[in-house]
């Protein structure tokens, strides 16, 4: 048995995590009798902390630990590796002429693996990591078989599949993995969060705290709000809090509305068929969460 607990903690200190200790235990206990985990959640949700954190903890050092962001372009010889072609005329298809790629690196030196929105890689390089996840092996055509060092674990992240612009993680691929579910969370681990990353240590009308409190309280409104389809992740607050801790006055009501629309346009998504724009739900949003506050 793993001393689960204890690991949940260092990890939380080492990597500032706030919260997330039922996931961590999760990820542990996974981590713990082999398994490689998929963490999957909505934008902003924690992933990249977590997985990072994760990776980091169980690589002892830097030179075990490889990340791959994935695109559409992807290729199979981006993550396994390639004969370097000007080297294979001087010297052959030979190990001096080949080059890792960082799952052969990680299978060989025992690291983890950390695939950042797996579900944005193309199908062929999917296919090219599924005999590494459950058997442990790495086949290079004309030069070697990889066995994987008993260390060797992946770490992936992706956004759920409903998301635009996503494609389908393959169901022999999803297969191989431990799956682990991020939702947004409670609001004051979120205010705890803000806090954390926006620093607010200068603010001078409003406390850290009310400047924290009021970012997480408008960003939770736009979850809720009916005419909004995709609200706003914590990166919209921290983004809020930023920029109102650099105003003169960061009690006037103007400020925060600007401050508002400036860090959220980007990041929700409207309902279709809408008369208001984007600034204006924004707007009404940000007044009603300052009305219901007390703020003057
Ligand atoms: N539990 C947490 N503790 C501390 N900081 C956190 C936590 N969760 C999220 N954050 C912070 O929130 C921001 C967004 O997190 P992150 O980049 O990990 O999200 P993500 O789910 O990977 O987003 P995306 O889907 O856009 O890739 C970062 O600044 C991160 O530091
Ligand atoms: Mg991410």
């Amino acid at each position: 048995m793993v001393d689960t607990t204890r690991i949940v903690t260092e990890i939380k200190e080492k990597f500032k995590i706030i919260g997330r200790t039922e996931e961590l235990k999760q990820i542990v206990l996974a981590h713990s009798v082999g398994k490689n985990i998929l963490l999957e959640g909505n934008v902003g949700v924690g992933k990249t902390t977590l997985a990072r954190a994760i990776a980091k903890y169980y690589g002892t050092n830097d030179s075990n630990f490889y990340r791959v962001d994935c695109s559409e372009e992807l290729l199979p010889h981006n993550l396994v590796g390639y004969f370097d072609p000007p080297l294979v005329i001087a010297k052959g298809y030979n190990e001096d002429s080949y080059k890792n790629g960082p799952l052969a690196l990680a299978m060989l030196n025992g690291g983890c693996l950390f695939i950042n929105e797996i579900n944005r890689m193309p199908e062929n390089t999917q296919n090219s990591l599924l005999t590494a996840l459950d058997e442990g092996i790495l086949e290079i055509p004309k030069l070697k078989t990889i066995e994987a060092h008993k260390d060797f674990f992946v770490v992936a992240t992706q956004n759920p599949a409903a998301h635009v612009g996503v494609t389908v993680l393959g169901e022999a691929l999803k297969d191989r993995f431990i799956w682990i579910n991020l939702d947004y969370q409670q609001p004051e681990e979120e205010i705890l969060i803000i806090k954390q990353e926006a620093d607010l240590d200068h603010t001078v009308a409003l406390s850290a705290e009310k400047i924290a409190t009021l970012s997480q309280n408008i960003i939770q409104a736009t979850r809720n709000s009916t005419s909004i389809r995709r609200g706003s992740s914590i990166r919209g607050a921290i983004d809020m809090a930023t920029l109102i801790n650099q105003y003169e006055n960061t009690s006037s009501t103007n400020n925060w509305v600007e401050a508002a629309v400036m860090s959220l346009h980007n990041k929700i998504e409207l309902e279709d068929g809408l008369t208001q724009s984007k600034k204006e739900i924004i707007t009404n949003i940000v007044l009603a969460v300052l009305n219901k506050s007390d703020f003057q």
